[in-house]
């Protein structure tokens, strides 16, 4: 509990104020801070909690042209804060898969709270290579786990595609095993930027079906 503090005092705040804005404006609390689980060279790392800046995640949004058709799924959500914005962005259904408990009842907490709780919002406490993609047009990773968990959950996504042939796009930040996604065979890589606005360093990535 008292990992999950972190982060999230009145310095981290005073520091992001865009992202503090729009916590209070989605009524949630996103700010926070959990170690890694694992080896960095492990193949089933599981990458500390950081949020994704709020600028960040809705020029991402944007830059997909997200709308209510589109099922956004978060692989390793945390305490939801992209799931919330991809809502409030228009996205139909917003789902968010995380594998610690802690932060999962952190992001339910903010689901009762939040001022889109009417929204087509759900959090699932799993790991990702367990979830079953279907409908999903929008995946979101912010360099959640090591490449073997990322090869599982893109086979399932696969799979899942050429049973219910559809447009899937996927955006990856801080993309640290792009060839996971390029070897595929089903997806093509369509760009990729710098994470502008922010004083996180990371670039994104963006892949589509190639069906
Ligand atoms: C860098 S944080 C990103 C949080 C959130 N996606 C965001 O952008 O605001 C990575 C998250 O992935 C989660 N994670 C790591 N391995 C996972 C797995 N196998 N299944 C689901 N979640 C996982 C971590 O617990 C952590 O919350």
């Amino acid at each position: 509990m008292l990992n999950i503090l972190k982060g999230s005092g009145w310095k981290t705040r005073l520091l992001n104020p865009v992202d503090e804005f729009w916590d209070r404006r989605l009524g949630i609390s996103t700010f926070g801070y959990t170690p890694a689980i694992g080896d960095k060279d492990s193949l089933d790392l599981r990458m500390h909690y950081e949020p994704t800046p709020y600028r960040v995640i809705f020029k991402i949004l944007k830059h997909l042209g997200a709308g209510p058709d589109d099922v956004f799924v978060d692989f390793g959500s945390g305490m939801g804060r992209t799931t919330f914005a991809a809502c409030w962005a228009g996205c139909g259904r917003s789902v968010g898969v995380e594998i610690d408990p802690s932060l999962y009842r952190h992001a339910c907490m903010n689901l009762e709270k939040s001022a889109v709780s009417d929204r087509q919002i759900q959090f699932i406490c799993t790991p990702a290579q367990r979830y079953d993609p279907s409908g999903t047009t929008i995946v979101y990773l912010f360099h959640p786990f090591g490449p073997g968990t990322l090869q599982l959950v893109v086979a399932n996504l696969q799979r899942d595609i050429l049973d219910n042939p559809r447009d899937v796009k996927i955006a990856y930040n801080n993309p640290v095993f792009p060839e996971t996604l390029d070897a595929s065979g089903l997806f093509r890589k369509t760009g990729e930027w710098a994470a502008e606005g922010t004083k996180l360093p990371y670039r994104v990535a963006f892949w589509q079906t190639a069906l």
